[in-house]
C-alpha cells in the first residue's frame, strides 16, 4: 500500500482548503524554518468539521505558529463565536496578522503573544474546546491549568501525541518532549473526570471530552 498515494487521494476527496490557507502553506513553506508543525489540509478540515459539529461559543487553541489552524476553526464556528490563540514566538506576529488580517473570519480571531501559562488564566472565559498544540514539554503543565477553563462536556483536542512514533521506545532521558508527550498520554489515561480516544490521524490526536 502506496501511503502517499493514500494520502492524494484522501485530499482529492475531501474539501479544498482554499486559496488563502495554500498561500500561507507555500509561503511557510518558502520562509519558515519548520513549516511542518502547521496543520495542513487534512488536520485543518477535522478541525473545521469538529467546529460544525459542536458549534463551540469559546475556542482556545495553545501554540498559533502560522495561524493555520486557528484560520480552519474560524471558518467552522458561528459569527458571534471565539477563538483566542496564545502564540509565545512575537517573531511570528507579522507573518500571522498577514494572513489574519485578509481572513474573512478575521473577527472571530484574537491572538495573545506571550507564554500561555502566564496568559490563559487572565483570559477570564470558559471555553467549548481547546486545541493543544505547543511545547511538547509542557502538555501535562498546560491540561491541568486549562481543565478548570473548561465546561462541563467541553473537548480538549492535543495534537502529536505519537511524536513520529516515538512513544514507542524508552526516551533518552534529555529528549524532554518525547518524555512530555509519554507523561502526557500517561495522565491522560488514567484520568477519571475525562472520556479519551486516540484518533491516528498524521501524528496522533487525542480527543478528550470532560465530563
Ligand atoms: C506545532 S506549532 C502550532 C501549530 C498550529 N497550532 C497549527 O496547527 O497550525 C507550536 C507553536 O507553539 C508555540 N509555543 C511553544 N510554547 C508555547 C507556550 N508556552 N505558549 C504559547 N505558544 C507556545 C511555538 O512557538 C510554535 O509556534
Amino acid at each position: 500500500m502506496n501511503a502517499d498515494a493514500l494520502d492524494d487521494y484522501i485530499l482529492s476527496h475531501i474539501d479544498e482548503e482554499g486559496d488563502l490557507l495554500a498561500e500561507l502553506n507555500r509561503d511557510a513553506h518558502v520562509n519558515l524554518l519548520r513549516p511542518r508543525m502547521l496543520s495542513g489540509h487534512l488536520q485543518g478540515r477535522i478541525l473545521k468539521m469538529f467546529c460544525r459539529m459542536l458549534r463551540p461559543r469559546r475556542i482556545l487553541e495553545i501554540g498559533t505558529y502560522t495561524g493555520y489552524a486557528t484560520l480552519c476553526m474560524a471558518e467552522g464556528i458561528d459569527d458571534d463565536a471565539l477563538i483566542y490563540s496564545i502564540e509565545i514566538n512575537d517573531e511570528m506576529e507579522d507573518f500571522i496578522n498577514k494572513y489574519v488580517s485578509k481572513s474573512p473570519d478575521k473577527h472571530k480571531i484574537k491572538v495573545c503573544f506571550g507564554d500561555a501559562m502566564d496568559i490563559i488564566p487572565s483570559l477570564g472565559e470558559t471555553f467549548d474546546m481547546v486545541f493543544i498544540d505547543a511545547d511538547k514539554r509542557l502538555y501535562s503543565a498546560y491540561f491541568d491549568l486549562v481543565f478548570p477553563f473548561v465546561r462541563e462536556g467541553g473537548i480538549i483536542l492535543a495534537d502529536n501525541i505519537l511524536w513520529d512514533g516515538k512513544v514507542l521506545t524508552p526516551p533518552q532521558p534529555a529528549d524532554k518532549q518525547t518524555v512530555g508527550i509519554l507523561d502526557f498520554n500517561e495522565k491522560i489515561k488514567q484520568d477519571t473526570r475525562i472520556e479519551k480516544v486516540i484518533l491516528p490521524l498524521r501524528d496522533g490526536l487525542t480527543v478528550i471530552w470532560k465530563k
